[in-house]
């Protein structure tokens, strides 16, 4: 295996320091990436001293090396997974034949698209998030802030190692763009609609490494089946820091919940005004950011019979997460039954190919993924003998991309009136007075050891750290 070499300017296991041209393109970018960090980042926060993971190698053992680091010092590097011994094309119409580890000339311009769309989220979330710290419940969650953001800011980098390496000057040309949109800036915006929404307060934080980072998972996974193979081990790197973001939303929102049973025990009753008197959040509220943020990242997996997604998997550019697990490789002879609005306030099926209904398919298993952490979070409820439960609405709901695309239904995914729709608001989405009240209880706490009183502290440390931790200095 290529050990990381920390002697270079940036460090990588892709023996960069042989192909000087590529090298001196990347240490030309690195500046640049630098004076977008300390602009866009989280640049309040770049004299402290932060607990974080580098990754110095891709082996087990190297991949998560702790310590403190300043933020700006952290040492973002190109890592690619190691290379499977005769890897051949898992899916399409190439099924078997050898991986690349060329560009393929046809499909050039449809990767280049696939690499920057999955790269504009990266720095487009460092963005969204870079003013949270100011606010962090714990010394315990401004320390995890800060490496999703250091993370995202790596996946920028494996991105953008992959367009200076085999996109040429175009290549060059779009890694400068993904500096120039920022997330929610009204004539450069970011790509994708959700990487424009703010995330000003902790809740939205949880719900957006909960679902949006889960996404990223499943993006991660399509593209790890690419036949283009320097793409394929770039994304299953990446995938192993995934891990984490979605660790923390996970628990974040558990942790959430825990307090505010807490609380209603206190209290002896759930009642939501009751509730934010005692400074918590009650769990209507907590359902609706949960809607907001679970039906806008729906829309990121595309459209739902889409000639885009059927060619990405005949030609095997993308494929669907854990390819492996499917029979059918090829999906020419099989079809799949898409429920679509009749026009009539009602719901029809209608058969289309397997490979037009690729995004449907793994926005399916995307849903089933973000269940099991409503089950979690059930259980607390459960256990605590409350009939509350967190559910998930119906994948129609809200939509704004897609067949279902500004159709109003209700929660269950039923086709409602207008009317009704905008009538509900306030029962299904977060309203002004929701963020108002959720925005009044984010006050930072750094004091070793001490939690906000909106949510419970952790079940463990990081790295096996007491939760109590000093995971940030401050000079
Ligand atoms: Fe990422
Ligand atoms: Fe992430």
């Amino acid at each position: 295996m290529m050990e990381a070499n920390y002697q270079d300017r940036i460090p990588n296991n892709v023996d960069l320091g042989s192909n000087r041209t590529l090298q001196r393109a990347l240490e030309h970018w690195q500046p640049e990436f630098l004076n977008w960090w300390h602009g866009l980042g989280p640049s309040d926060f770049n004299a402290a001293e932060v607990y974080l993971r580098t990754a110095i190698s891709v082996d087990t053992k190297g991949w998560a090396t702790f310590d403190y680091v300043k933020m700006p010092e952290y040492r973002w590097g190109i890592f690619l997974a190691e290379p499977g011994a005769d890897r051949r094309i898992g899916f399409g119409d190439n099924l078997g034949q050898p991986v690349w580890q060329q560009m393929p000339g046809e499909h050039r311009s449809t990767l280049r698209r696939l690499i920057v769309t999955q790269g504009d989220t990266e720095p487009a979330s460092v963005e969204q998030q870079r003013l949270l710290g100011h606010t962090a419940p714990s010394l315990y969650d401004l320390r995890n802030l800060f490496q999703v953001n250091v993370e995202e800011g790596r996946h920028l980098w494996a991105m953008v190692y992959l367009l200076h390496a085999y996109f040429g000057r175009d290549g060059r040309e779009e890694a400068e763009e993904l500096l120039e949109r920022h997330s929610g800036d009204a004539d450069k915006p970011r790509i994708l609609s959700t990487f424009n929404e703010p995330i000003s307060d902790w809740l939205s934080f949880y719900m957006f490494t909960y679902f949006t980072d889960r996404d990223g998972k499943f993006q991660l996974k399509s593209l790890a089946e690419s036949s283009f193979d320097p793409l394929s081990r770039t994304c299953r790197f990446m995938l192993t820091e995934e891990a984490h973001h979605m660790f923390v939303g996970d628990t974040g929102i558990g942790r959430v919940i825990k307090r505010t049973i807490e609380v209603m025990k206190e209290l002896g009753t759930d009642d939501p005004v009751a509730v934010r008197k005692a400074g918590a959040i009650d769990l209507p509220t907590v359902q609706r950011y949960l809607n907001f943020w679970f039906s806008s990242s729906l829309d990121l997996f595309g459209g739902d019979s889409s000639s885009n997604a059927a060619s990405y998997f005949a030609n095997g550019l993308k494929g669907r997460p854990d390819e492996e697990r499917y029979e059918d490789h090829l999906a020419t002879e099989t079809g799949y039954a898409l429920d679509l609005p009749d026009g009539k306030g009602g719901v029809r099926q209608e058969q289309i190919p397997m490979r037009n209904a690729m995004n449907e398919v793994v926005r399916e298993s995307y849903v089933r993924d973000c269940e099991k952490g409503l089950a979690r979070w059930n259980k607390l409820l459960e256990d605590a003998g409350y009939p509350d439960r967190m559910v998930l609405p119906s994948p129609r709901f809200r939509r704004t991309v897609g067949s279902w695309a500004n159709i109003p239904t209700d929660t269950m995914g039923k086709p409602i009136g207008s009317e009704e729709f905008a009538a509900r608001q306030t029962e299904w989405l977060p309203t002004e007075n929701d963020r108002a009240y959720v925005r009044s209880l984010m006050k930072g706490v750094f004091e070793r050891g001490k939690m906000a009183g909106w949510i419970a502290p952790p079940e463990r440390g990081i790295n096996a750290k007491p939760t109590d931790f000093e995971y940030v200095l401050f000079h």
